[in-house]
């Protein structure tokens, strides 16, 4: 099958076979600019459904929707050209069935142009990725703390803490890699747990908050640019302070405008 241009983005295959030979870089866009920046430095581009809380300013992810997701999805894709882009499938839109699953992913694929869904759930989730990835559908799993199950985990809690509930992590993450997942997310694990899990599957996984043992790293962009001033997760580590460049920028203008001296002579049209 021939195509009009030659597809360079990143594969499910390239991801998988990254496993034990370098590490994976993972970071989340919900924007087509800031997809065309980090499109030259990631392998995947994550639309997390953190653009809940980082972009509408909800204080948890369940009200995000499918329709908000490939909105944000699709730009993503028009942004980049390299990565392979992955979007979550947010709260109750997969939780259903293995078929109101298959609906909406299939929705998310065809309507953006992306690469793969992302699900939240271990062992539970299983049926339902095995189910999208037997018909053409890319599922990266999600287990450890899960935020879409925020109420029922009692709050934003690290997972993995005793040692049956460490069994049962790995448990998941097996029962997701024999469901057909390319890769998973391991959140908020004690490292010790993220370590077990990694050296058990043969996919990659991809930790946030969950130490460096695993496969990959992935971060919510805003928190590593430092969007916001007032609160950074304690397994964030800020590479830049891009919220008090904006907050001076504007200051800047509202100064100037107030002082008549925006706009200049050179600005008239
Ligand atoms: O929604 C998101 O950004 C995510 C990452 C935190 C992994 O799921």
């Amino acid at each position: 099958m021939s195509a009009i241009r030659p597809v360079k983005r990143r594969t499910i295959r390239d991801i998988r076979a990254a496993k034990g030979r370098t590490p994976i870089v993972c970071l989340t866009a919900h924007s087509a600019p800031v997809a065309g920046i980090l499109d030259g430095h990631c392998d995947l581009i994550l639309v997390g459904d953190s653009l809940g809380m980082v972009v509408y300013g909800f204080s948890s992810t369940l009200p995000v929707t499918l329709d908000m997701m490939i909105a944000h999805a699709g730009a993503v894709v028009r942004g980049s050209s390299r990565a392979l882009v992955v979007v979550d499938m947010p709260f109750a839109t997969y939780h259903e069935s293995p078929e109101q699953a298959f609906r909406n992913a299939a929705r998310v694929l065809v309507e953006t142009g992306a690469q793969a869904v992302k699900i939240e759930g271990g062992a539970e989730m299983a049926p339902t990725i095995a189910f999208l990835t037997r018909r053409g559908i890319p599922v990266m799993a999600h287990i450890g703390l899960l935020p879409q199950s925020v109420n029922a985990q009692g709050g934003f809690r690290t997972q993995g803490r005793d040692a049956e509930a460490a069994r049962l992590l790995v448990e998941d993450g097996l029962a997701v890699e024999a469901a057909g997942a390319f890769s998973v997310v391991i959140e908020g694990t004690v490292e010790t747990v993220a370590r077990d899990i990694t050296a058990a599957l043969a996919i990659p996984t991809i930790g946030i908050g969950a130490s460096v043992a695993c496969d990959g790293q992935v971060l919510v962009t805003d928190d590593l640019i430092g969007l916001f001033a007032d609160f950074t997760p304690k397994f964030v580590r800020r590479y830049g302070e891009i919220g008090k460049a904006i907050e001076a920028a504007v200051s800047s203008y509202a100064e100037d405008v107030r002082e008549r001296r925006f706009p200049g002579p050179e600005h008239v049209v």
